[in-house]
């Protein structure tokens, strides 16, 4: 028969009390968040939102239960509600009425995002970080991120003029920081240019430095109704296989003046938001996206994982593995959860 094994064959230790027990610190609730190494302030969350251009009303996303396109009047709304939850930013993307082979609606000094800035900056002034995307995939109808050759590929360089006049734009219209997505090469170092050059030198870079072509982008494209009609973005988006790749963008972003970096999607590329947080200089962001909100919006919804609890998980890798800042469709609860 076995023996029951005295306390002290357990932990290895003598009678003495002197006794490593690391449950003692897992009894209650208060325990663990006394010693919880990830968390997140609300002021560190940022709601990603979207606008429709020409929408009577708000129009739920499908393939993103809970998140819609957004009319300038309930984008306001939106953005107090997040506001006053704590969300410390707010990252606008703009869905314009009509799409065109150049994107123009991005360079309408009245276009959709360019009202949206406004709006958005008169509901919350300076109580949120305001940010907007600037990229050309929401504009062009041939869904890539920016102008293309003759021939059908990307033309990086006119690509690039466009994205610096964009963010003047948002910077007239009040933007605190811009977020060039896009991917192109010499991105940050024209649009820091250009904005110094317009008078806007306090107007910030988000740049997204190690940004994958990824398949967890799906539904996001269903929300500014982006159809690359079976193209990829795989010539200009980094590799999924790459993490070395992360360190030399990091190196090229932070030399043309980003303010901020970030890496993109979160949750497969863990690793590479522990490497560019181990080197970067400057704030990490990473970009838990739309398709692992919809992972996990339709397991739970299927009652195949525990919602809050998958979400708040979800949250603290990204926290554990360095990120200073995330952008989660979830910034709203996970706020008013942080803040209870
Ligand atoms: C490009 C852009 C994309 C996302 C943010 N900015 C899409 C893409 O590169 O295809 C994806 C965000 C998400 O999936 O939540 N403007």
């Amino acid at each position: 028969m076995n023996r029951i094994p005295a306390t002290s064959d357990i932990t290895g230790a003598g009678a003495g009390g002197l006794t490593a027990r690391p449950h003692r610190l897992r009894r209650t609730a208060a325990l663990r968040d006394l010693v919880a190494e990830a968390r997140w302030h609300p002021g560190q969350l940022v709601l990603p939102l979207f606008v429709r251009e020409g929408a009577a009303e708000p129009r739920p996303v499908d393939s993103m239960p809970g998140v819609v396109q957004h009319t300038l009047p309930s984008l306001r709304k939106a953005a107090r509600e997040a506001v006053d939850a704590g969300v410390g930013g707010l990252m606008l993307f703009a869905v314009p009425e009509h799409k065109h082979p150049l994107g123009s609606g991005a360079l309408d000094p009245d276009g959709i995002l360019q009202r949206a800035i406004r709006e958005t900056l008169d509901e919350v002034g300076d109580e949120a970080v305001v940010m907007s995307d600037v990229c050309l995939d929401e504009f062009t109808d041939h869904g890539h991120c920016g102008v293309l050759t003759p021939d059908g590929r990307i033309d990086n360089d006119a690509t690039v003029r466009r994205y610096a006049a964009m963010a003047v734009l948002h910077a007239e219209a009040g933007v605190h920081c811009v977020g060039p997505s896009g991917m192109m090469d010499g991105q940050v170092g024209a649009v820091r240019r250009a904005l110094d050059d317009a008078g806007h030198t306090g107007v910030a870079i988000l740049a997204y430095t190690a940004k994958y072509a990824s398949a967890f982008y799906g539904p996001f494209r269903d929300a500014v109704e982006c159809d690359l009609r079976g193209g990829d973005r795989t010539t200009y988006q980094m590799d999924p296989r790459d993490r070395a790749g992360a360190l030399r963008a990091l190196a090229l972003d932070q030399e043309q003046g980003a303010d901020m970096v970030m890496v993109k999607p979160a949750m497969s590329y863990l690793d590479v938001v522990r490497t560019v947080a181990d080197h970067a200089d400057v704030p990490v962001a990473a970009y838990q996206v739309s398709g692992e909100y919809a992972m996990v919006e339709a397991a739970a919804a299927h009652g195949w994982i525990d919602r809050k609890r998958a979400i708040e998980e979800s949250l603290a890798s990204v926290r554990r593995a360095g990120a200073d800042l995330v952008l989660t469709y979830w910034a709203v609860e996970a706020a008013r959860w942080a803040g209870r």
